[in-house]
């Protein structure tokens, strides 16, 4: 089964959109092993728009840019696999991609057999350009279909950026993961407003089939692409946390052949990836009534008996959180407390029961990873 857990990987987009080439990917691919990304969970090397010509080929095949990939997809995805990773490439549903490249409507089978000869095993799949007349759960249930017919597995992803209410029906098309929302750009506000408007939807994301919060701007500092100010090494680590506490796919998206020791330490941290890789993948539950203010708590079952526990602040202030226990089914006639452990000092914080107060910093976060203990 594909995305047992919340698939993990890079893309292109966040940093290069149409500056990418074979070599751009090679060193990538390189970099993934070097650094050690590779070994922390990261498996996916995924070209997104802007790598083919203009238009279809005689044969009515899309073309790779020859200036960009001289020696082809295959090549390459040859190259990829022989550094234990997998390689995902890029299409869309609409008759242009975004960027105005061929696209794959109405020609879903053909394509999608392309791509596994050419050896991809992940295929993002856009949403522009859609003729009006085509109705667009069809069109990634066509694609679904495609890839299965294809030959190969390949991990179906995506992007119709949340609309015709895709959490319903996208599972049913035999997609791994889904867009649910616009693109995230490189600053705080950007990437704190998309999770908070997926948070009362957690629900719908699960083994198999993941909602995909749009990839990380960690490290990305406010160069490439999504740049819009950038957000310091702290947010940075905010961000990642969330993303991990939402199970959301982790995608990376800056340019991992020149990252700082800040950037490389938020992307393998152990604790906060065992957390987004959690096998029983529950959802995150919003305590406060649904209500997604500056402050937010939510609370998660974990695999091995242990839950999380954790207080985010989007707010620029300090701010004192304060967690119910009664919220999350803990009275206090349970008898029971919640032994915590912070999962970013890793200090033990000793067994907590009724309510538990904690200040937390201006877009700073607390996360508590623990078991249900008597008192
Ligand atoms: C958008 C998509 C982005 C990126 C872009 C490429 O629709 O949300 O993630 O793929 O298209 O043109």
């Amino acid at each position: 089964m594909l995305a047992k857990t919340p698939p993990m990987g890079w893309n292109s987009w966040n940093t290069f959109a149409e500056n990418i080439s074979e070599e751009l990917l090679m060193e990538t691919a390189d970099a993934m092993v070097e650094t050690g990304l590779r070994d922390a969970g990261y498996e996916y090397v995924v070209i997104d728009d802007c790598w083919s010509l203009r238009e279809r080929g005689k044969d009515g095949r899309i073309v790779a840019d020859p200036a960009k990939f001289p020696h082809g997809m295959k090549y390459l995805a040859d190259y990829i696999h022989g550094k234990g990773l997998k390689f995902g490439m890029y299409s869309c549903a609409g008759t242009r991609t975004c960027a105005g490249y061929p696209s794959s409507f109405d020609h879903e089978f053909e394509d999608a057999k392309m791509f596994a000869q050419f050896g991809v095993d992940f295929l993002k799949y856009d949403f522009c350009n859609k003729p009006r007349r085509a109705d667009g759960p069809n069109l990634y249930h066509r694609m679904g279909l495609a890839l299965k017919s294809s030959g190969r597995e390949i991990l179906f992803s995506a992007c119709n950026w949340g609309s015709d209410k895709v959490e319903e029906w996208i599972r049913s098309t035999g997609a791994q993961m889904y867009r649910s929302t616009g693109d995230i750009t490189d600053n705080f506000r950007s990437m704190s407003d998309i999770a908070k408007s997926q948070m009362n939807k957690l629900a719908f994301s699960a083994q198999g089939c993941y909602n995909d919060i749009d990839m990380l701007v960690v490290g990305m500092h406010n160069r490439g692409n999504v740049a819009t100010g950038g957000m310091t090494d702290d947010e940075y680590l905010f961000h990642f946390a969330l993303w991990c506490a939402m199970q959301s796919p982790l995608m990376i998206g800056c340019d991992i052949r020149d990252m700082s020791d800040a950037t490389l330490r938020t992307l393998t941290h152990p604790e906060l990836i065992r957390i987004n890789q959690d096998a029983e993948a529950r959802p995150l539950f919003p305590l406060g009534g649904g209500k997604i203010g500056d402050d937010f708590i939510g609370f998660k079952h974990l695999e091995g008996n242990e839950f999380l526990l954790c207080f985010f602040n989007f707010g620029e202030r300090e701010r004192t959180q304060e967690a119910d226990f009664f919220d999350i089914g803990l009275p206090v006639a349970s008898g029971k407390g919640l032994a915590l452990r912070d999962i970013i000092t890793g200090g033990d914080i000793g067994v907590k029961s009724d309510y538990m107060r904690v200040p937390v910093p201006g877009h700073g976060f607390r996360m508590y990873r623990g078991k249900l203990v008597d008192l």
